[in-house]
């Protein structure tokens, strides 16, 4: 599947040295995994989690799911190692924290050179540099790391996230500009469903693509909200059909349910068929 086919509703984080976890989640229905080595790995556990995650992406089937490795910053004693060990690995992508600007990038990509790169948008210089960050060949994704930035801006909680928002668009504008993909970043009271739902809602209507989450509880909520639903599904229809029907009687526009479609509105239309096209595979291919 091309990067921008598949889906990316649930994103879930799994510390790499957690094993059970790491196991349970060859069945959990996130759209994919980022195999954690950084923070939610203590320090006298790094080495052993990246032999041990090593082990298991060669040995383990992940089906469809897509198999993200985040490494420690290469400025921290367990990067570089961190990256080498997976350059060749079957990893979908490596994720890199606390990307700054595209030097970070262009480093890492000197050590993995072929499988696509992402980056944690999680330091206010990284925010202010996503325009050339998004735009390096090797970029294909973007995380937010909301809490990151939180400490780093010096900012109160807010249930409407309005000090984050102007990070978040940034970064959106950026990903939407150079064809990356845009993650929101995660929801920690992982028993509030209410919240996390809340918050997968306004990460939807901003336009990322889906959700890190910390907890399986939380993958069904993300995959709900970040589908098409029905009535999506049956408007988008609707419309290519009516602006087919239009342009068939030599019309530029069509007109339905009493609002104008145009070119543009079948191109939302068709996109947002191939997205839920691309979620039933998924579920095919056992995700
Ligand atoms: N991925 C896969 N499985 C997970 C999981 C995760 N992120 N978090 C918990 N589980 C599993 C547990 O292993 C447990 O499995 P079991 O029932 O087979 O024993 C089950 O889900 C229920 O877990 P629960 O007891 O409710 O949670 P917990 O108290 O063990 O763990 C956290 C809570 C937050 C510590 C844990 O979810 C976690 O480590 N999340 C990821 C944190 C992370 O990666 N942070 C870095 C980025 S922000
Ligand atoms: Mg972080």
């Amino acid at each position: 599947m091309d990067h921008l086919d598949r889906p990316y509703r649930s994103v879930l984080y799994i510390p790499a040295s957690n094993e059970r976890a790491l196991e349970k989640a060859q069945t959990l229905a996130a759209d994919a995994i980022i195999f954690d080595l950084e923070d939610a790995v203590a320090p006298d556990e790094k080495e052993s989690a990246r032999q041990s995650l090593a082990r298991r992406l060669r040995e383990a089937d992940y089906g469809p799911r897509l198999r993200v490795v985040r490494i420690n910053a290469l400025d921290t004693k367990w990067g570089r190692a961190d990256a080498e060990c997976f350059a060749d690995s079957n990893a979908d992508a490596i994720l890199l924290p606390k990307v700054n600007g595209a030097d970070d990038v262009d480093e890492l990509a000197a050590i993995v050179p072929a499988i696509p790169l992402w980056a944690m948008m999680e330091t206010p210089l990284g925010v202010l540099n996503a325009p050339e960050i998004a735009a390096h060949g090797r970029l294909a994704g973007f995380v937010m790391g909301t809490n990151d930035l939180a400490k780093d801006i010096n900012c109160r909680p807010d249930p409407m996230r309005l000090p984050l928002v102007t990070a978040l668009q940034t970064c959106l504008l950026a990903a939407r500009a150079h064809g990356v993909i845009a993650v929101d970043g995660v929801y920690n009271a992982f028993r509030d469903e209410e919240g996390l739902r809340r918050e997968c809602r306004q990460g939807r209507d901003f336009g990322f693509d889906g959700k890190t989450l910390i907890h399986p509880a939380q993958i069904a909520i993300a995959n709900e909200i970040f589908s098409p639903d029905e009535g999506e599904i049956e408007l988008a229809k609707r419309q290519i059909a009516a602006f087919e029907e239009a342009g068939r009687e030599g019309k530029g526009v069509a007109v339905l349910d009493g609002r104008i479609v145009e070119n543009l509105h079948v191109e939302a239309a068709r996109r947002l068929l191939a997205r839920a096209k691309a979620i039933l595979a998924m579920k095919g291919e056992g995700g």
